[in-house]
Parts: structure tokens; sequence; C-alpha cells
């Protein structure tokens, strides 16, 4: 069976291409949905966007049976307890994925409530943050490598 990615995006991330293209690059996330396909064609992705917390919420608790997850929760990191709270109870593998450098940026995006809630954090690598999130859920499964 092929290893089943969840590769979720929150809110405002559906306007990536036009928002703020110098910090965080050009590419929309159909770009990056087909990067994703073309770099791991063995995996089956779950590849999605929401502005609705409630709705995120949803989309963890289905990825249960997956191989594993990555999330770019975009400004929930910084307060979303509810995601927090549905990623702890989450056991899959389980990797936070940030396009920019939050680190470098303003202070209130230093914080990430979601981090104690997963396995890895990936900051500051733009598209390959996403491809290197899925590197991990793969390497993490059955001793199954990427490719
Ligand atoms: C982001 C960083 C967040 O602070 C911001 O609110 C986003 C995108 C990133 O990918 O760099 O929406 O998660």
């Amino acid at each position: 069976m092929p290893p089943r990615i969840f590769v979720l995006n929150g809110v405002n991330l559906g306007t990536l291409g036009q928002r703020r293209p110098e910090v965080y690059g050009t590419l929309t996330l159909n770009d990056i949905e087909s990067l994703l396909k073309t770099e791991f064609p063995v995996v089956e992705f779950e590849f999605r966007q929401t502005d609705y917390e409630g709705e995120m919420v949803g989309f963890v608790r289905e990825a249960g049976g997956a191989a594993g997850l990555a999330i770019n929760p975009g400004a929930w990191t910084h307060y979303s307890y509810a995601l927090h709270d549905a990623l702890e109870a989450l056991d899959v593998p389980k990797v936070e994925v940030h396009l920019s450098n939050v680190h470098k940026r303003e202070e209130w995006r230093r914080r990430s409530v979601v981090s104690p809630a997963v396995d890895a954090v990936v900051a500051g690598m733009g598209a390959h943050g996403y491809a290197a999130a899925v590197r991990y859920v793969l390497e993490r499964g059955e001793g199954q490598v990427s490719g």
C-alpha cells in the first residue's frame, strides 16, 4: 500500500503566490503540491487548505490512519490551542512547516503554540520545507525511503 501523507495548509495560505512574495516566495499551493507529487511519486497525498479552524481540526483527526502529516498552520501557529490539542491527540509522525523563518520576523511569530505537539519543525526553507517534512515522515515509517 502506498504511504498516505496529509499536507495541511491553514489560514491565508490559499493566497500563496500573490501574498508577500518577498517573504513567502512566488510558488502557489498548487505549485507546491505538484513539486511534492513529482518528488515523491509513491506517496498518496492528501493536500488541503482551509481558512476555517474547525475544518482544520477535522483534517488533523482524519490523518489518524495515515503514514504522517505535515502542517503549515499559518497564523494559527501562534495562538490556536485547539490545533495544539488536535495535533497532540494524533499518533502519527507530524511536522510543522513554515515557508519563512518565523524567528527572524516579528516577535509574536517566534512563539508557536503547536510546536510542543509535533515531532519536528521546519522554518525558512520555502517549499523545500514541505519536501523535508515528507522525507522525515517516510523515513520514520517502516524503513521506507523517499523516491
Ligand atoms: C507562516 C508563518 C506565519 O507566521 C504566518 O502567519 C503564515 C505563514 C509561514 O509559512 O512562514 O501565514 O506559517
